[in-house]
């Protein structure tokens, strides 16, 4: 079963549009290979990635832009193969947050086929903290916003999970006293 992030639909249901946009990706071991990479919090960067990729699919879909570009680019844009919170930038590299996209980039074409779109999308999905890589198309300006939105769930609702488990306790603790 796989879900995003605040939703209930499993994504591996082959019956859904989205999944048969992204079936093949699901199964690359390269895209898989990101489950070893923690991401915020407890998300691992394919979960993120699995986020990003759906919530780009349904904005870009109620819109009428190119979902199959939105999710297949989600799905792909953080593949840096890399755990950030301990990679150390080489002598004169800048850091990870300035340099991955185009990281991910060379990674997704070392392996894939993209299009232009796609390409941009996973390029400049860091605007504007990357002020020079402005988005050319309307689906870039949705990862640019999907892409911080689930960042922030992921940060945001473990978190809240764990404050609600504290109290839990501590109500349980409580009412035994
Ligand atoms: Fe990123
Ligand atoms: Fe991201």
């Amino acid at each position: 079963m796989l879900n995003a992030i605040g939703s209930k639909v499993d994504l591996s249901d082959s019956n859904l549009e989205y999944h048969y946009l992204v079936a093949d990706l699901l199964e690359n071991e390269t895209v898989l290979k990101m489950m070893e990479f923690p991401h915020h919090g407890d998300t691992t960067c394919f979960q993120h990635c699995l986020n990003v990729s759906y919530y780009n699919y349904k904005v870009c879909r109620f819109f009428s832009l190119n979902e199959r570009a939105g999710a297949r680019a989600g799905l792909l844009h953080d593949l840096f193969l890399y755990d950030w919170h301990t990679y150390k930038p080489a002598k004169g590299e800048r850091l990870h947050g300035f340099t991955h996209a185009g990281t991910a980039l060379k990674n997704v074409r070392d392996n894939f086929y993209i299009s232009d779109l796609e390409a941009d999308i996973i390029e400049k999905h860091m605007f504007p903290l990357n002020i020079t890589a402005f988005p050319k198309y309307r689906e870039t300006l949705v990862i640019v916003l999907v892409d911080k939105y689930c960042g922030l769930l992921e940060t945001v609702i473990p978190r809240l999970r764990r404050v609600g488990t504290a109290f839990k306790k501590l109500g349980a603790k409580a009412k035994k006293a």
